[in-house]
């Protein structure tokens, strides 16, 4: 008989100890004048309410970016050593900031319903729509959905979507393949097992990513669509991004840009003009939303958008 997972898991785990750091609370790390990222001087917000306005800086700790990555790392060593059990991880190494928590709860937002009269809503699609806005800007897609609860939702939406692609294009059968790396966040290859397909995971190379030469040896007439996120669970940027989507797309495939990792990358590239045909973001990683605010009113906003090219195949 098989053994319950339980203890199959406890006998791996015996004898095992996770490091314990003495690590002081973040807010007592930092030293003024020190910095991880530099960012432009960002310009006027038009319509932005006074009262939303701060008087002062935030009082956050200010450090470098290798102190902010050995503290998490602590952090996550103490805790059963997730580095290496699990790389799961980036969703918590962000700062919540409570002013959106305060707007979430608002009344005039917070108790709004999806059945009353549209006339009553207007303010509530006029933020969906300017930041509808604001996503196409960043991504140079066109059109973004509010429905996911999260970026695995997200995921999900686009396996699904790739299913119907192919299905409407009467090649369902024959496209069964779905394309990942080791190092994207594992809610791709799940969503895209769930959704039906076979999962194909790149391993790593001498890089830190997998070269072009293991993509086009798993490429072929089967392959659906490629999953990936960049920089990925390592924070590795992958140099050959446009010639992965350039290829898949040449087999016929989709391409999905997990953007949870938007954060580096934002203003810098945008995911059309790397070609890809979808992508989602995780609102509450870059844009400060609350997570798990899906299903208040300003959940949908607070949910990772995944886009669909209104490229010559309308299907979405
Ligand atoms: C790169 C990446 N994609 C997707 C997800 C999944 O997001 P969610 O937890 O909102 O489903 C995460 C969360 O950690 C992530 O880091």
């Amino acid at each position: 008989m098989t053994a319950p997972i339980s203890n199959r898991s406890d006998a791996r785990f015996k004898g095992y100890h996770a490091a314990r750091w003495a690590e002081p609370v973040v807010m007592e790390l930092g030293h003024p004048g020190r910095r991880g990222a530099v960012f432009p001087k960002a310009g006027p917000v038009p319509d932005l309410p006074e009262g939303a306005l701060r008087a002062a800086p935030p009082v956050l700790p200010e450090m470098t970016e290798h102190d902010v990555l050995r503290h998490y790392l602590h952090l996550s060593q103490m805790t059963l050593g997730m580095m290496g059990v699990s790389l799961f991880g980036t969703c918590t190494m962000k700062y919540n900031p409570r002013i959106g928590e305060q707007a979430v709860a608002a009344d005039h937002l917070a108790k709004v319903h999806p059945l009353q009269h549209p006339d009553t809503l207007q303010g509530v699609l006029e933020i969906y729509s300017n930041f509808n806005e604001i996503l196409c800007e960043l991504s140079g897609m066109d059109q973004f959905v509010f429905q996911a609860g999260g970026g695995a939702d997200a995921a999900y939406t686009h396996a699904c979507v790739t299913r119907a692609y192919h299905a409407s294009r009467g090649e369902l059968e024959q496209r069964d393949q779905i394309i990942t790396t080791i190092q994207t966040h594992p809610c791709s290859p799940a969503t895209a097992n769930t959704a039906g397909f076979e999962v194909i995971t790149l391993t790593l190379e001498e890089n830190g990513y997998p070269s072009v030469e293991q993509l086009k040896s798993v490429i072929g007439p089967r392959t659906a669509a490629l999953m990936v996120n960049n920089p990925d669970d390592m924070g590795i940027y992958n140099p050959d991004i446009k010639e992965w989507v350039r290829l898949v797309h040449e087999a016929g495939g989709l391409c999905f840009y997990d953007h949870a990792n938007f954060n580096g990358v934002m203003t810098r590239l945008r995911a059309r003009e790397l070609g890809f045909d979808a992508c989602m973001y995780m609102l509450h990683k870059t844009f400060g939303a609350p997570k798990g605010a899906a299903g208040q009113p300003l959940g949908p906003m607070a949910a990772p958008r995944i886009w669909c090219r209104s490229c010559h195949h309308r299907w979405w």
